[in-house]
């Protein structure tokens, strides 16, 4: 793998997890004298892949094939393929993409400058979780940064991949992301996205077990002016500690990420979720009545093997009686390695997932509008993260503490500002406003 010209470029799919492995990865070949570039220059491609569906799965396959095609028409590219799929797959992925040359795993990543230096199509993949090198990270976003604080899950819910690819729940230690924090901090970012497949796990497996409220606490007394974020939340892991500590944090933002699944009692079991409807009902109600403006948003999953038209409909019950604000939505899609992808017998037909993704995408529609209504005619912080224009406006869009999306027009801020906006029209989807005086 010699002949490489040392220009980079890396296709990311997937989660922030992923995408911040990628800035990483960056980040640590430029230290070995790779420049960043786009996809076109490149002489080294790396797919950072996801394998949470097949569709993600897919995307990967169809970036390698155009990959493969410029190779055969001469160009001389090194083509790897890292993150969930590499690590589900191994080496059969050297079999299957004759032009792929390396395949490492998510546990592999700082192992990458010294794989380049071997002879011959490698693969390495590791059960074992990485040991960190501090090289300088490349970030992808100028006012929002990601922070992994832990990796991995134990919980191993009967669909998921995740805890085969990213393997056990580990921390980072309190002194790393704070370390970090502050670089972010200092390199003038807005905002911290502090990651994790379950965020409130952070600390139990470290030796004098910091909370997650600790770390957060401990992240909100830094100086300067920055948000903090964080994401996923495990319905039943959030403490009372954790919401008393949002509520009273300056910097912590008031919303919460917390997955539903299914809005049915025999599915969230069948899904090995560790919860009931109404365990997940007093948790979601508990955050609405003792923060004010939070947002609390959820995943569902149409069409889980078994899943009846009743359950089904259960699910949209819930949507309609939780008030929550935002939800991601994915049809079922069977993955290697996993209890349910066995259920072979009980799948439930494409177009009836199909039918139900539909069902559950209008109805998300109704409760995100619902939700954004409710802040028309308030005054709130929005911070400015672009600049668009429009009809001949500069327009500015935003995102208010709780993560909704906000437009208003401004000629005299600019990116990075926190500006006070009074929102007087809600869509679907986001808020308009104007700079309040
Ligand atoms: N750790 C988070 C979720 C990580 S995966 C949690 O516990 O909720 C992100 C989302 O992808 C999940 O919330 C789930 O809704 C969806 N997902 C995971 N596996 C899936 C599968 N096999 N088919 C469809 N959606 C899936
Ligand atoms: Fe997957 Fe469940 Fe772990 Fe989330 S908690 S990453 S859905 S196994
Ligand atoms: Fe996908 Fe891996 Fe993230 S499977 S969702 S990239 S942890």
């Amino acid at each position: 793998m010699h002949s490489i010209k040392r220009k980079l470029y890396i296709e990311t799919i997937g989660c922030q997890m992923n995408k911040s492995d990628s800035e990483r990865i960056y980040g640590m070949m430029s230290h070995f004298g790779y420049d960043t570039v786009s996809e076109n220059e490149a002489d080294f491609l790396i797919v950072n892949t996801c394998s949470i569906r097949q569709l993600s799965e897919d995307k990967a396959y169809s970036k390698l094939g155009n990959w493969g095609q410029r190779k055969k028409r001469g160009e001389k590219l090194v083509i790897a393929i890292a993150g969930c799929v590499a690590q589900q797959e191994k080496e059969k992925l050297l079999k299957k993409f004759p032009y792929v040359d390396l395949v490492f795993g998510t546990q592999n990543i700082y192992e990458l400058p010294a794989l380049l230096n071997r002879e011959g199509r490698i693969c390495a993949i590791s059960d074992k979780p990485y040991a960190e090198k501090e090289y300088k990270i490349i970030r992808n976003k100028n006012i929002n940064a990601w922070l992994p604080i832990m990796e991995g899950c134990n919980n191993f819910c009967t669909y998921c991949v995740v805890p085969y690819t990213r393997g056990r729940e580990r921390s980072r230690s309190l002194d790393v992301i704070i370390k970090e924090a502050k670089q972010i901090i200092k390199e003038g970012f807005r905002e911290i996205t502090l990651l994790g497949q379950n965020v409130d796990s952070y600390g139990k497996d470290l030796n004098d077990k910091p909370t997650f409220a600790y770390l957060l606490r401990e992240l909100d007394k830094l100086d300067g002016e920055f948000r903090i974020r964080f994401t996923t939340s495990y319905p039943t892991d959030i403490t009372e500690d954790v919401i008393k500590t949002v509520k009273e944090g300056k910097k912590i933002c008031e919303c919460f990420h917390i997955p539903m699944q299914s809005g049915n009692d025999r599915i969230l079991k069948a899904m090995n979720r560790r919860y009931n409807v109404d365990e997940y009902k007093n948790i979601v109600r508990k955050i609405q009545n003792e923060i004010e403006n939070v947002a609390v948003t959820s995943d569902f999953i149409a069409g889980f093997p078994s899943e009846t038209e009743e359950e089904f409909k259960d699910t949209i019950k819930q949507i309609k009686e939780l008030n929550l604000d935002y939800s991601n939505t994915a049809s079922y899609s069977p993955r290697p390695n996993t209890p349910a992808g066995k259920m072979t017998d009980k799948f439930i037909p494409d177009d009836v997932k199909k039918r139900r993704l539909n069902e559950l995408n209008e109805c998300i529609k109704e409760a995100s509008f619902n939700s954004n209504k409710k802040y028309v005619g308030k005054t709130l912080e929005v911070l400015v993260e672009k600049i668009n224009f429009k009809d001949g406006k500069r327009m500015l869009e935003g995102r208010l503490r709780n993560n909704k999306v906000v437009h208003f027009q401004s000629d005299v801020d600019n990116i990075g500002d926190f500006v006070r906006v009074r929102l007087n029209e809600a869509s679907i989807w986001c808020l308009f406003g104007q700079k309040a005086d």
